[in-house]
């Protein structure tokens, strides 16, 4: 079994979905499982030049590769049917293609409504949080208990160790939200519910041996979407709000922008074990042409784009893994 797992290194919204795309496209994987989070999480594809918004169902439905809803992922039915179809309405085969793992958990329409009452957090409303609580507090429904989900539900053990049409398996795991959502290593309580690390794919019944690539997404710039003040004062964050298009896949909220903290970043590098670093959104910043990062609390500026690859490139060869590879990416579709 080998596996390689797609993370996201700050805030959400860094592109996972185009690099699982991506990936998917060159790698022969036999499944595509998202490891964590629910339906808010919104990963926009462009599969073919046509764009496609995603919540609950990971991107290996575009090449034809079972795409599983893993067993740490909560799921609301009404949403995960509606994407079927929406897919299917496409072209897409995803009644053939997509399973819903037996112990994951539901999100009811009772975690949505309590969950439409935040206003601490700044949530997405999709009741994520009241799902997760109710699963650890052992009060939570399995999907297995959902009547319209049987034709989904898989035993995750059954599929990735008994099940004789696969004589090797090649997973990718395509995860949500980011390292600082993440429960754990976020700013706490501006985080989601769920482990946004590798860790938390291998929670999903794989074992640690089987992890071949971590790919750790970034974009050279930071977005964030919630109640905590994250902006920086420079004013050409509304420029790229606008032509970055930073506004929520799930809420349409406008995202928060500020320079890439480059702290955060070697540490979720280091605690991911990235091997692979892309940065999105080049595009971006070469067409404002400005170039800018924080260290602790210094504010960098470079004079170009090939000063600031190269900065970014040395520090974390140097000081996270000399062997990563670093890739610089300003395409929609393509790393
Ligand atoms: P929740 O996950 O809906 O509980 O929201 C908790 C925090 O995570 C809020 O700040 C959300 O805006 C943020 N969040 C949740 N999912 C995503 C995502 O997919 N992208 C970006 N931010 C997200
Ligand atoms: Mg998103």
């Amino acid at each position: 079994m080998i596996a390689d797992v797609v993370v996201d290194l700050q805030y959400g919204d860094c592109g996972k979905g185009k690099i699982a795309h991506a990936l998917c496209r060159e790698n022969k994987y036999t499944h595509v499982i998202r490891y964590n989070g629910g339906c808010n999480a919104g990963h926009t594809i462009y599969h073919n030049g046509e764009k496609f918004v995603t919540h609950h169902i990971p991107c290996g439905v575009f090449f034809g590769v079972v795409s599983i809803i893993g067993p740490g992922c909560v799921v609301h039915v009404d949403t995960f049917l509606k994407e079927i179809q929406q897919l299917e309405e496409a072209g897409i085969p995803a009644k053939k293609l997509v399973r819903v793992a037996s112990n994951a958990h539901l999100i009811t329409d009772f975690h949505r409504v309590e969950d439409g009452k935040d206003e601490n957090i700044g949530t997405t409303k999709r009741g994520n949080g009241p799902a997760y609580r109710d699963k650890y507090a052992r009060k939570g429904v399995r999907a297995l208990q959902d009547k319209r989900l049987q034709p989904y539900i898989i035993s995750m053990y059954h599929e990735l160790y008994e099940n004789e049409e696969h004589k090797e398996i090649r997973i990718l795991f395509e995860g949500a939200q980011g390292f600082g959502l993440d429960v754990d290593w976020g700013d706490y309580p501006y985080v989601t519910s769920s482990h946004c690390t590798v860790g938390s794919a291998l929670l999903n019944g794989v074992p640690a041996s089987a992890i071949r690539d971590v790919w750790g997404v970034a974009k050279i710039y930071e977005t964030y979407v919630g109640a905590k003040s994250f902006e920086g004062t420079d004013e050409i964050f509304e420029d790229i709000r606008e032509l970055g298009q930073e506004y929520g896949a799930t809420t349409g909220r406008p995202r928060q922008i500020n320079w890439l903290d480059f702290d955060m970043l070697k540490m979720a590098a280091r605690i991911n074990g990235c091997t692979k670093v892309v940065f999105n959104k080049m595009d971006i910043l070469d067409a404002i042409n400005k170039w800018c990062l924080y260290e602790g609390p210094n504010l960098y500026e470079f004079k170009s784009q090939d000063d600031i690859e190269m900065w970014l490139s040395g520090k974390l060869e140097l000081e996270v893994n000399e062997d990563m590879e670093i890739i610089f990416s300003g395409d929609k579709e393509y790393i």
